[in-house]
């Protein structure tokens, strides 16, 4: 073809179909989010506590090393800036397989556990091996909506559960899995939960309740528990060192795919981890070899050396750094926020709040509050976009999306920062409302008068 006539010619636009879920999913609130930059930022799980010092001494001690190795002409060093195996680094491995072990009671060898960029990643992949539209997924309601989503996207059907402070009501499971038979003759394939300190609300699981589903969910053998355990590192008070997931009692690795990330402490690092039965393993080292080959081996270089010398002479004062994060902000939601109720989490990085009255809407308040300085995520981006509920009386219903909550998140700020934070937050809501905000109370449970 004649390259000038091609030129000449005025382009008309491109014109493409996209897929369906382009145009009907909404991008994550989260994501929107992060895009401004306010000062009161509780928006995303950004880590605000981070061992800087700790990870510049491990990259200067890799590169001393290389130093040496590249003196002597050896070729080992070309390893950590090249490609590596999809599964990830032995090195890597090796030292999560000893510290699941000891620290979190989750019977693995090197050869179970795998490395994936963030856990993010791992959460899709696993929909993505094991769900074909229609499938069924429960979880809890709230949920983390980066995994309602991404789930929605590949056609799975989502069925939240009630939670309340103690997180995923165990005997809800049971009702859920007759009603799915019932309505839509199928059992569900997957419940997904987060056991210690969930997004978005912060509940951790009783010993009692993951007994519970336990007993419930290996009753059937075609449903896959997804135990998220993003948040177990940052465990307040002595629970921080006493670590019992649901993986557990998956003595032979057949039951439970168990996940959790190295990025509460370094979220750019982008490396999760997980354990997971052997044919769903393969299944998704073959999923993960599309979708990004493998991740950063020098970053994983990093954290073998963090996990294996650093990581517990740190966990202490991070822990302690985010508890008081925390306790910040419940005593300043309880002094300047208006009635309502609050979560109160013993981890993590968020504390949900809704308040009394029930036709507020979070979501058109949000801009204006983002305006003003002051970021969260409105509540109603972590239910499905088109799921459904089981309700506490054990109904099955489209799944409502309650528009007067909110998730706040502690990470990132200082505590004195979060205090002036919630305050201008206190004010703005009075404003929006003209309602009055109660002076102080002593519980964390503001009662009657004050109602936006
Ligand atoms: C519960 C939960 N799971 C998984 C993730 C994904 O984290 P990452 O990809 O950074 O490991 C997050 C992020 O905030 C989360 O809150």
């Amino acid at each position: 073809m004649n390259t000038k006539v091609l030129l000449d010619t005025k382009q008309s636009p491109l014109s493409l179909d996209y897929a369906d879920w382009v145009s009907t999913l909404p991008e994550s609130e989260i994501r929107r989010l992060l895009r401004f930059s306010p000062k009161y930022y509780f928006g995303g799980g950004k880590p605000g506590i981070l061992p800087i010092e700790t990870f510049h001494q491990i990259i200067e001690e890799i590169i001393s090393e290389e130093k040496i190795l590249l003196q002597e002409k050896s070729t080992r060093v070309l390893d950590k800036y090249n490609y590596g195996a999809t599964e990830g680094s032995i090195a890597l491995r090796t030292v999560l397989a000893k510290r699941l072990k000891k620290r979190d009671h989750v019977s693995c060898v090197v050869e179970d556990v795998i490395i994936t960029t963030g856990s993010q990643q791992i959460l899709y992949a696993i929909n993505d091996c094991l769900i074909t539209p229609g499938d069924i997924i429960l979880t809890t309601r709230p949920a983390y909506l980066g995994y309602l989503l991404p789930a929605e996207k590949l056609g799975a059907k989502i069925i939240t559960l009630p939670s309340d402070e103690g997180g995923l009501i165990p005997e809800f499971i049971d009702t859920a899995i007759a009603l799915c038979q019932k309505e839509f003759g199928r059992t569900p394939k997957i419940l997904y939960t987060i056991p210690y300190s969930d997004n978005p609300k912060g509940t951790t699981l009783s010993s009692k309740r993951k007994r519970q589903i336990i007993d419930i969910v290996f009753g059937y053998n075609d449903i896959l528990i997804v135990e998220d355990a993003a948040y177990k590192e940052i465990q307040f008070g002595k629970q921080g060192n006493n670590i019992h997931p649901l993986k557990e009692y998956d003595f032979d690795n057949q039951r439970i795919a168990y996940l959790s990330t190295s990025t509460k402490e370094a979220a750019s690092f982008r490396i999760g981890y997980s354990v997971l039965p052997e044919d769903l393993r393969q299944a998704i080292i073959k999923a993960k070899g599309y979708y990004d080959l493998c991740s950063s081996e020098f970053v994983q270089a990093i954290l073998a050396r963090y996990y294996e010398k650093y990581i517990d002479l740190q966990l202490p004062l991070i822990r302690r750094g985010y508890e008081d994060r925390c306790k910040a902000m419940l005593y300043a939601i309880e002094d300047h926020l208006p009635n309502g109720y609050f979560s109160k989490p013993t981890g993590g990085f968020f504390i949900w709040y809704e308040t009394a009255n029930k036709s507020f809407d979070t979501l058109k308040f949000v801009q204006k509050s983002i305006d003003k300085d002051v970021a969260y995520v409105p509540g109603s981006a972590f239910y499905p976009q088109d799921g459904y509920s089981v309700t506490e009386e054990s109904k099955l219903i489209r799944c409502e999306r309650p528009t007067n909550t909110m998730r706040l998140g502690y990470s990132l700020l200082s505590p004195e920062m979060i205090a002036k934070g919630i305050k201008l937050l206190g004010r703005l809501l009075k404003m929006e409302t003209r309602f009055r905000i109660p002076s102080s109370s002593s519980s964390f449970f503001n009662k009657g008068s004050f109602i936006i």
